[in-house]
């Protein structure tokens, strides 16, 4: 969800300002990504790097966060919509916390799309601290070197569970992964707009989702 800083910037707003319209560009996603039948939908919020930002966003992005929690969950439940938050919950304030333990279990029974919150997550240290526990195992002598395969690495990041991304969206006109699903996306096919998340509206959405149809998924095998 990138391009919110810019966005408020051109209009002479506070950086705030963007994360705020963001966050309505993320209630459309999710509306666009049920309508269209999608049931996976990541979004990165905030990276493990973002807590380096000034210390008024990185509060104004928490608070934000659990305002969403107050203001959208009545209509998550009602739209089916399960939230699940993937990061590194170390390091958020016991407040944050309870947010994210309370729209995990308000919205646990929702079985029509799945909303991955990356929530101070970065691929690098998912992969460091999976790295660590199947090391862990294997000195404990719960299974051997040679059992490690894929699998071992995809059930120990902290994406266990949910399948790899089919499309990887970038707004903002970045064209960089920047540390996000480094693993999950071996095979992702990868679309990027100079479209600021702010103006990211469902059309938008459509648009990529329109460019990943028409795309030619070989997973390195040869055409049929
Ligand atoms: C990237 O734009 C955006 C973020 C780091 C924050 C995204 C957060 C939200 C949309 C709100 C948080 C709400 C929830 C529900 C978690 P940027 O600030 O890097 O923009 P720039 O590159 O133009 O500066």
């Amino acid at each position: 969800m990138d391009g919110n800083g810019r966005w408020a910037k051109q209009r002479g707003k506070e950086r705030v300002e963007g994360h705020i319209e963001g966050v309505q560009r993320l209630r459309d996603a999710i509306k666009g990504a049920a309508r269209l039948g999608v049931r996976y939908l990541t979004v990165y919020a905030f990276s493990t790097e973002n807590w380096g930002r000034p210390e008024a966003e990185v509060n104004a992005i928490m608070e934000l966060f659990c305002k969403s929690v107050i203001n959208e969950s009545p209509e998550l439940q009602k739209q089916g919509v399960r939230v699940q938050v993937m990061g590194d919950r170390a390091g958020f304030s016991e407040k944050v916390l309870a947010y994210i333990e309370r729209i995990e279990s308000e919205t646990a029974a929702g079985e029509r799309l799945t909303l991955v919150l990356a929530f101070n997550y970065s691929a690098r240290s998912e992969m460091v601290a999976a790295v660590r526990r199947i090391a862990s195992e294997v000195a404990e002598g719960r299974y051997g070197v040679e059992d490690i395969t894929a699998q071992t690495i995809s059930d120990n990041l902290l994406s266990a569970g949910i399948p790899d991304p089919d499309l990887m969206i970038r707004t903002s006109g970045e064209c960089r992964l920047s540390n996000f699903l480094l693993w999950q996306s071996a095979y992702t096919e990868l679309y990027f707009t100079e479209v600021l998340w702010p103006d990211f509206t469902e059309e938008e959405f459509e648009r990529a989702i329109e460019s990943y149809a028409n795309r030619d998924r070989r997973f390195g095998l040869v055409k049929k």
